[in-house]
């Protein structure tokens, strides 16, 4: 079908933090990306996102901190608003579901679904904390696990165990606000029949999406589907959030999943009068851009809800990222082990595109990925300055030193081959780009654009102008091939500023400047052409396009992760979980919970060479952010060993500790180090590290049995 307009969402966060680069990397870059070169192909396109500014975490947030939901939301609108608009995330328009419009719209979207009679009424007895006075969302009750006798098992799932649990199963259940011994209460809830919608949703996914979504999102369809839908409780006892608008609903509000999406129609409404052409014409294409614990949510129940309601257009796909782990581990907001967007951009002001770019390259978009800040500098510092900056800097030199400054000329009667498949390399480019990005390839686009920067390069390279000119009779002979060499590459600059706007676009901008071009040029149909900048056009002096990142800017991040870890109970990033998502998607679950192993002999206990050292030294492996090198006095010798512990202790702080140590633990190399042995550790649930060390005082070298 030919699309007339585009609709794009990226999920509303949750405003009881603020965002982190998983985030971005998630759903805003890709969404914004695939909204900036609509933009660019003159497409109708709307942008739409806001705060998530109801839900469980939210009020609990407030209760801990002792103040009011609304202030937690105030101030964390703010910042993660400050934190979008700074990193060039072009939304048409940031809303919040606190909004009026919004309270009318999804109140009005329940009301239609009530007066056709679809919710299905039903009393149950929930748990409610009566010190607190609030009902109990399964996740905020803990207890013992069933199955395996954890005594901190939640009331969703053990995650010892792995056992999904309900409130009843747990023995001894508590409340995780208070500690209270959870009562029960009988409360009247409205369902909204899910499982009625199973065929209908089996039809449209399994064979109608099947090969254009992303695997990754089938999948979980899939499995959804598979495995049977049920009734779904649509309404909450609160007094956070939108109040059912029904005359016995007092102290109940919309669950948050029913109103939070509903926030996108909101959004729209108070974005433009025409709302109606992007939700409710056919020839409007919905994309919904989320991170995967979202999945159900968006390509289950909210067509379900938007199919019920009638009249609205469902998505065309929803292009789920995975997660991106930071420095190896999961992100944990409740540890503070996240890179966050507002700090990054006090510590690297002005180097957005440096993040962006490190973030769509390494994007999670088939699988979980990871960003070190060692990938960062390495991909700033020899893709984007050493292939791209280098590029069009030299472009720029030459042009100036060999054609006085301005745009040389293309002389037919020269072409070379070189010249020729340079052009045909631009306009292929294009093409690919294209292809790449109406897939939601965002990765692969970029990768094809750098590729043909790196194409310049070696373009540049081979012909050499400078070599043309070794002397002035010289230049006077070559004067023709000169130009055409530094036109092409001038061309080619524009070029890249066409295809990295969506990208890049501060760079993009940096550029226009400096080829003196209005922004129009950008517009995407320009790619693939090579008279974008006219012949004998002055252009701006040379100068740098990116800088390049140091090692100890490196080294500092990396030191304030660590450090954040040690602080991380006492710090304000402490956040409740997020609620109701899928169980293997919650980000706050850091550590897998330890599995018991199978049991062994005495023999096999016997088997471990098991020793107490003392460390003598300690000091940081070259280029590995998370190893140590320790040297142990063993009592009758000095060993090394490489321990993956730099990104918890600083080394000065553990010199003088004894250790446990596996003795006879075959030798390894590690960054060309041998690495005799390894220290034993244990490590708490919420990921901090503890040296096993004897009590007391032993001598080095005494044997652990
Ligand atoms: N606030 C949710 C989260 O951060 C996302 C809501 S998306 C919406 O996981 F569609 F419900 F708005
Ligand atoms: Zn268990």
């Amino acid at each position: 079908m030919e699309f007339k307009r585009y609709l794009v969402t990226a999920a509303l966060p949750y405003a009881n933090g603020p965002v982190h680069i998983g985030h971005l990397a998630g759903c805003y870059l890709p969404a914004d990306i695939y909204v900036r070169y609509q933009r660019a192909k003159k497409r109708d396109v709307k942008f739409v996102c806001g705060s998530d500014e109801h839900g469980v975490p939210i009020t609990i947030r407030a209760m801990k901190e002792g103040i009011t939901p609304q202030d937690v939301v105030d101030k964390y609108n703010t910042i993660i608003k400050d934190s979008f608009a700074d990193m060039g995330i072009s939304f048409d328009i940031y809303s919040r579901t606190s909004k009026q419009i919004h309270h009318d719209t999804s109140q009005a979207f329940f009301t239609k679904l009530y007066n056709d009679g679809l919710f299905q009424e039903r009393e149950s007895e929930q748990y409610y904390d009566e010190a607190k006075g609030i009902f109990l969302a399964d996740r905020y009750i803990i207890g013992t696990c069933p199955v395996c006798g954890n005594p901190n098992a939640y009331g969703d799932q053990c995650e010892n165990c792995g056992s999904s649990l309900s409130p009843e199963q747990l023995l001894n259940p508590r409340s995780a606000l208070s500690s209270a011994i959870p009562v029960k209460r009988k409360t009247k809830h409205w369902y909204f029949p899910l499982n009625q919608y199973e065929e209908w949703l089996k039809e449209w996914i399994v064979v109608g999406k099947k090969d254009e979504w992303k695997p990754n999102v089938y999948g979980q369809c899939k499995s959804w589907l598979d495995s049977g839908l049920q009734p779904r409780a649509m309404t909450r006892d609160s007094t956070w959030g939108v109040p059912v608008p029904l005359p016995d609903a007092e102290g109940k509000v919309l669950y948050v999943w029913f109103d939070a999406p509903i926030g996108y129609i909101s959004a729209t409404k108070e974005l433009t009068n025409q709302w109606a052409d992007y939700w409710c014409k056919e020839d409007t294409k919905l994309v919904h851009f989320i991170g995967k614990d979202n999945i159900v949510f968006h390509c289950i129940i909210f067509p379900a809800m938007l199919k019920a309601h009638g009249g609205f257009v469902l998505p065309e796909n929803v292009p789920a990222n995975e997660f991106l782990n930071i420095e190896g581990e999961k992100v944990s907001t409740s540890r503070n082990w996240a890179v966050w967007v507002d700090e990054y951009l006090k510590d690297f002001p002005d180097q957005q595109d440096a993040l962006r770019y490190t973030l769509c390259a390494n994007a999670p978009e088939t699988k979980d990925n990871d960003f070190t800040w060692k990938d960062f500098q390495d991909r700033v510092n020899s893709e984007l300055s050493a292939i791209l900056g280098n590029f069009e800097n030299r472009a720029f030199v030459l042009m100036h030193k060999l054609c006085k400054g301005r745009v040389p000329p293309l002389h037919a009667d020269v072409m070379s081959d070189a010249d020729n498949a340079l052009i045909a390399d631009i306009k292929n480019a294009k093409v690919l780009v294209e292809a790449d990005i109406e897939r939601y390839k965002f990765r692969d686009a970029l990768f094809n654009i750098i590729d043909l920067a790196r194409k310049g390069n070696k373009y540049l390279q081979d012909s050499a102008p400078w070599s043309l000119a070794k002397t002035p009779e010289l230049q006077l002979e070559n004067q023709k091939k000169i130009d055409n060499c530094l036109h092409l590459c001038l061309q080619l600059t524009a070029n890249l500023a066409i295809l990295l706007n969506p990208f890049l676009p501060f760079t993009a901008n940096k550029m226009c400047k400096k080829m003196k071009v209005v922004e129009r040029m950008l517009d995407w149909e320009n790619a693939g052409r090579i008279d974008l900048l006219k012949v004998n056009y002055p252009l701006n002096a040379p100068a740098l396009l990116f800088r390049k990142i140091e090692d100890d800017e490196v080294t500092t991040q990396v030191e304030k992760l660590r450090a954040n870890l040690k602080n991380a109970t006492s710090a304000k990033m402490e956040q409740a979980p997020k609620q109701e998502s899928t169980p293997e998607a919650t980000q706050e679950k850091v550590q897998e919970a330890p599995v018991a192993k199978p049991e062994i002999s005495i023999d096999d206990f016997a088997k471990m060479d098991l020793r107490v050292g003392t460390i003598l030294k300690a000091e940081k492996v070259e280029k590995a952010d998370k190893l140590l090198k320790l040297e142990l006095d063993m009592g009758t010798e000095i060993r090394t060993v490489v321990s993956g512990i730099a990104l918890h202790f600083k080394p000065e702080d553990i010199i003088g500790k004894q250790v446990t140590v596996v003795a006879n633990l075959a030798p390894r190399k590690m960054r060309g180090i041998e690495s005799r042995g390894m220290i034993l550790m244990a490590q708490n649930a919420d990921g901090r590290l503890i040296f096993v060390s004897p009590l007391e005082k032993a001598d080095n070298g005494s044997e652990v049995r």
